[in-house]
């Protein structure tokens, strides 16, 4: 079977891995992919946001299934152009996606369909937009409707420090137009979550949970990153809770896309809250997460490949057989590069030392030399991926690795499940 996965982060590593695990005869082609995925697979220099590429690879190739990881392609309608050529395409459409790329689309079809979630207001204008922060008071939310590169949702303490984010938004456009809307949002409290289904657009087959660790620094400190270190199970995200997931957030929110006709096919991630008044809704994306998927994959028992090609091909997934799961724990850590999340420095050669089976180191941000030395070329450079029988021993495990890869500048916490294991779980 010939797949192509369109991506080359540590998430598209982390699918190749597993599709390779699926079917060790797979025939496996990413673009761009990296040098980690170039190690089971074959990468073509084709870029993630090159829809016509895309499409001319994958009818040149003759992919039976094309698995499209980032929002980006999504957003820009690789999957309906792929679903035109007749290709089976694992992604929602254009229109489907809006339910991450427009946080006003997605936050109107909560509240119209029943989903818990936060109450937001969206404006275009920053006087209106000021006088609700204003109305609301601090804490609260400002958020770019669009996609802005993780670095859209201001969480400001102030209202000074929200009306800043509104002109940053609406009056100086530094998101462009994916700041053009904003949505002023109430402050909510509570512990986050992360937990994927697998939609045939009426039925799902969710995930264990996991829980991403956003801050730069140890103790969920400092700077705001794409995510630097993940791991599952969660203690606090039983079955009785996936299924109240299910039943009122997944379920009712396919409902509405199918509704508004924008039947979701793929991968719905649900970033969830349990605040002191339940779950609710932070947002959702339209695709895997990173790093969370480098956490979740090596724990999935049951084949992915196999749901996947069904959604991809238009089947149902009623009566399919839930995700099996292995036993134990599984802790990613992220390795980020000199200056990240800020300006990133590339180049610096990577070592990757020897490490035992239980251990996966999945490539983000590097890239082959001309000598063929590994170096780094991205703000999230490595994502190692440790699988124990304890959560203890996962951590250890992923920090200990983590800590004998090298490369100037590195930079890593330590302290990937610090609460789990502060739960004593
Ligand atoms: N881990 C957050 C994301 O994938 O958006």
């Amino acid at each position: 079977m010939k797949v192509l996965i369109v991506g080359g982060g540590g998430r598209e590593h982390a699918l190749a891995w597993k599709l390779c695990q699926d079917d060790p005869y797979l025939d496996l082609i990413a673009a761009p992919g990296n040098p980690g995925i170039e190690a089971i697979g074959r990468c073509e220099a084709v870029s993630a946001t090159d829809v016509d590429g895309l499409c001319a690879l994958a009818q040149r190739e003759k992919v039976e299934l094309v698995i499209v990881g980032p929002e980006a392609p999504l957003e820009l309608g690789l999957v309906d152009r792929l679903r035109a050529l007749g290709i089976p395409a694992f992604g929602p459409t254009k229109a489907a996606a809006e339910i991450e790329t427009s946080k006003r689309f997605a936050k109107e079809l909560m509240i119209a369909a029943g989903v818990p979630t936060s109450m937001a207001r969206t404006f275009t204008d920053a006087a209106a937009a000021k006088a609700e922060v204003r109305r609301l008071g601090a804490p609260v939310v400002v958020k770019a409707s669009g996609i802005a590169a993780g670095k859209g949702v201001i969480v400001a303490a102030t209202i000074a420090e929200a009306e800043a984010a509104v002109d940053s938004m609406l009056v100086e456009n530094v998101f462009g137009a994916a700041g053009a809307e904003v949505l002023v949002e109430e402050f909510m409290t509570g512990e986050e979550l992360s937990i994927f289904a697998i939609t045939d657009g009426t039925h799902v087959l969710p995930m264990i949970a996991a829980q991403d660790h956003k801050r730069i620094g140890e103790g969920d400190t400092g700077l705001n990153t794409g995510g630097m270190g993940a791991y599952c199970p969660v203690s606090i995200a039983p079955p009785s809770l996936i299924d109240e997931t299910v039943q009122r957030v997944f379920l009712p929110t396919l409902r509405a896309l199918r509704e508004a006709g924008r039947p979701f096919t793929g991968l719905l991630y649900a970033g969830l809250m349990l605040t002191p008044q339940g779950m609710k809704v932070v947002e959702f994306n339209c695709r895997f997460g990173d790093p969370e998927t480098e956490a979740i994959l090596p724990l999935l028992q049951s084949s992915l490949l196999e749901p996947m090609l069904a959604v991809a091909r238009g089947d149902s997934l009623a009566g399919h057989p839930p995700h099996r799961w292995h036993a134990g724990a599984s802790v990613t850590t992220v390795l980020a590069a000199h200056g990240y999340p800020g300006a990133v420095r590339s180049g610096d050669e990577i070592a990757i030392s020897a490490r035992g089976d239980d251990v996966i180191v999945f490539h983000a941000g590097t890239k082959s030399d001309a000598e063929g030395a590994l170096r780094t070329a991205g703000g999230r450079v490595l994502a190692v991926t440790a699988v124990a029988p304890t959560m203890a021993e996962a951590r250890e495990k992923s920090a200990s690795a983590a800590a004998n890869v090298t490369f100037e500048g590195k930079q890593f916490r330590r302290d990937i499940g610090w609460r789990e294991l502060q739960r004593g779980a």
